[in-house]
């Protein structure tokens, strides 16, 4: 029997899911089959070959895709962010870690299955670095991969942790057993900074005040930022994000030397927001009450990451900086969308 190869997107109806599975099924690169816990969303639906309502941590569900599809790549995008895990930490390390290791098993098995590694595509992200108080933030400046990397939120330990599964199942799973299969995944993953998009806003991040500021402006309503206006961390658009991934994707083995990579396009304060915001949106009404608790977990977060090593390996470069992140991708598609 002959089995159609797809791309399997997990988290389909979130953030980077909505921008993935546009970009894929517009380019007609891929045959999505496309999971999420609730109904995919209309908007979704002409790109994707089948749609599956349900949860990344029933394995029978995921069992059954082992023998109906030829698994050419794993995008697992499903994820409880930073600040929503802290309101139910072990439901987030379920979903983030349990459901993650229940996607690298079906990675595994496709991957004996047919002889082959079958690509896992990870979002990973900068809640990874825990840095110790401000002055050290300051000081450290661009974080690489492996500095700092004490997280101290659940979700940021869930990624962390789920980084090292990856690596252990694509080169390590099994290793002392007699009857071990050859075949494993081939794991890659991006560490992304704070993610904007157009056309979507994330649920349960704390990086959220960036995309809320903007979305809240540009529908004239005020906003009341959660952080400090001095608060600086990195960020990237959504079409940036999803190019990362899918370069990835495409990347030749042989050209990457590591299993973890740092993406980056721009470090801007809260302040250096409101800016950017006033500057097309003049009534805008932003004010800064900081929420001391999560005002703690971005200040954990580095101001800026180095992907040095993205850009040598995989030839990495985001299309949209500063300001073209604000003036020829933001701003025109955020005023049309709510025009
Ligand atoms: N945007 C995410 C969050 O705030 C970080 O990966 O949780």
């Amino acid at each position: 029997m002959s089995r159609k190869e797809i791309v399997l997107v997990t988290g389909a109806n979130g953030e980077v899911g909505h921008g993935l599975i546009k970009h894929l099924g517009e380019n007609q690169l891929a045959n999505i089959v496309a999971i999420d816990i609730h109904p995919l969303d209309e908007e979704l639906r002409p790109y994707c070959r089948e749609m599956i309502t349900g949860d990344i941590l029933d394995k029978m569900l995921l069992g059954r895709l082992v023998f109906a599809y030829e698994i050419r790549t794993i995008y697992h995008l499903a994820s409880i962010l930073s600040t929503r895990a802290e309101f139910n930490p072990e439901a987030a390390h379920r979903v983030n870690v349990e459901g993650t290791l229940n996607l690298l098993r079906l990675g595994v098995e496709q991957s004996q299955w047919q002889g082959r590694a079958v690509k896992f595509i990870y979002p990973s992200s900068i809640a990874v670095y825990g840095l110790p108080d401000l002055a050290t933030k300051e000081r450290e400046g661009r974080l690489s991969e492996w500095q700092w990397t004490a997280p101290r939120t659940m979700y940021g330990c869930n990624k962390l942790y789920c980084e090292h599964l990856g690596r252990y199942y694509a080169s390590y799973y099994r290793q002392l057993a007699r009857d071990r299969h050859p075949a494993s995944i081939d794991f890659r993953c991006v560490r992304f900074p704070g993610l904007i998009s157009a056309f979507t806003l994330p649920a349960g991040g704390t990086s959220d005040y960036a995309p809320e500021m903007i979305h809240q402006a540009a529908q004239n309503l005020p906003y009341a930022c959660f952080v400090r206006p001095d608060t600086r961390i990195p960020f990237m658009v959504m079409p940036d994000a999803v190019r990362a991934l899918v370069d990835l994707e495409a990347a030749p083995r042989a050209q990457l030397s590591t299993e973890v990579y740092n993406v980056t396009s721009f470090s801007l304060s809260a302040a250096e927001i409101r800016a950017e915001v006033r500057n097309e949106f003049p009534q805008a009404q932003v004010s800064f009450e900081p929420d001391l608790a999560r005002q703690g977990i971005i200040d954990s977060w580095p101001a800026d990451v180095d992907d040095d090593l993205a850009r040598k390996d995989w030839d990495w470069r985001p299309q949209y900086g500063h300001q073209q992140a604000f003036y020829n991708y933001l701003f025109p598609n955020i005023r049309q969308r709510y025009a």
